[in-house]
């Protein structure tokens, strides 16, 4: 099993196209106060947590108070998709700015179990091809979380990976 030894102060990104199972993980490793959402802040500021167009003020919402926790010294998760390097820049440099370690836990399935998964939600109307962009983009660009400067990168590539990985925190 893959043992994720988190820092006791870090800033987590949980990073994965949609229906990798972010949120799911999430909620069974971490206190929910520790998780921001994009989709609860994009609901926290439009009532629609698939609201794209609510996209630039959820994202504002949602650093703010991850700043916030980070200089209170809270371990804070982020449960977005950041596929893409300049997603992932501002999670890094967020850390930084509060000097707590960035580490990355990327849920990189099958995209037939990104597609069967996607199928069978009521509460994502979008086409599956957006999720095969999504998850494109990651894998191409996967290789550069270390030099992007996440510390730590853990990478699960299948439902046993996910289901049997082990979160601890060291202090
Ligand atoms: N799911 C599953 N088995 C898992 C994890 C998730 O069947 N081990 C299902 C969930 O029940 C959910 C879907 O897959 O219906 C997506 O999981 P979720 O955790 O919501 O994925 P996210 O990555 O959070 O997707 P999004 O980016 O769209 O929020
Ligand atoms: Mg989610």
């Amino acid at each position: 099993p893959i043992d994720l030894a988190l820092p006791e102060l870090a800033l987590v990104a949980l990073i994965g196209a949609s229906s990798s199972g972010k949120s799911s993980f999430a909620a069974r490793h971490f206190l929910p106060s520790e998780v921001l959402s994009s989709d609860a802040f994009r609901a926290l500021v439009s009532d629609d947590e698939n609201s794209l167009e609510a996209t630039a003020d959820a994202f504002d919402s949602l650093f703010y108070v991850a700043g916030k926790r980070l200089s209170r010294g809270r371990l804070t998760v982020i449960d977005a998709t950041s596929v893409r390097p300049n997603d992932r820049q501002k999670l890094v440099d967020l850390a930084r700015a509060h000097d707590v370690l960035p580490v990355a836990i990327v849920l990189d399935l099958p995209r037939s179990t990104l597609e069967a998964r996607h199928a069978a939600r009521p509460d994502r109307d979008f086409p599956a091809a957006v999720i095969v962009r999504q998850m494109t983009e990651l894998r191409r660009t996967l290789r550069g979380l270390g030099k992007e400067g996440f510390r730590h990168v853990w990478v699960l590539r299948s439902e046993t990976e996910v289901n049997t990985a082990t979160v601890r925190r060291v202090p």
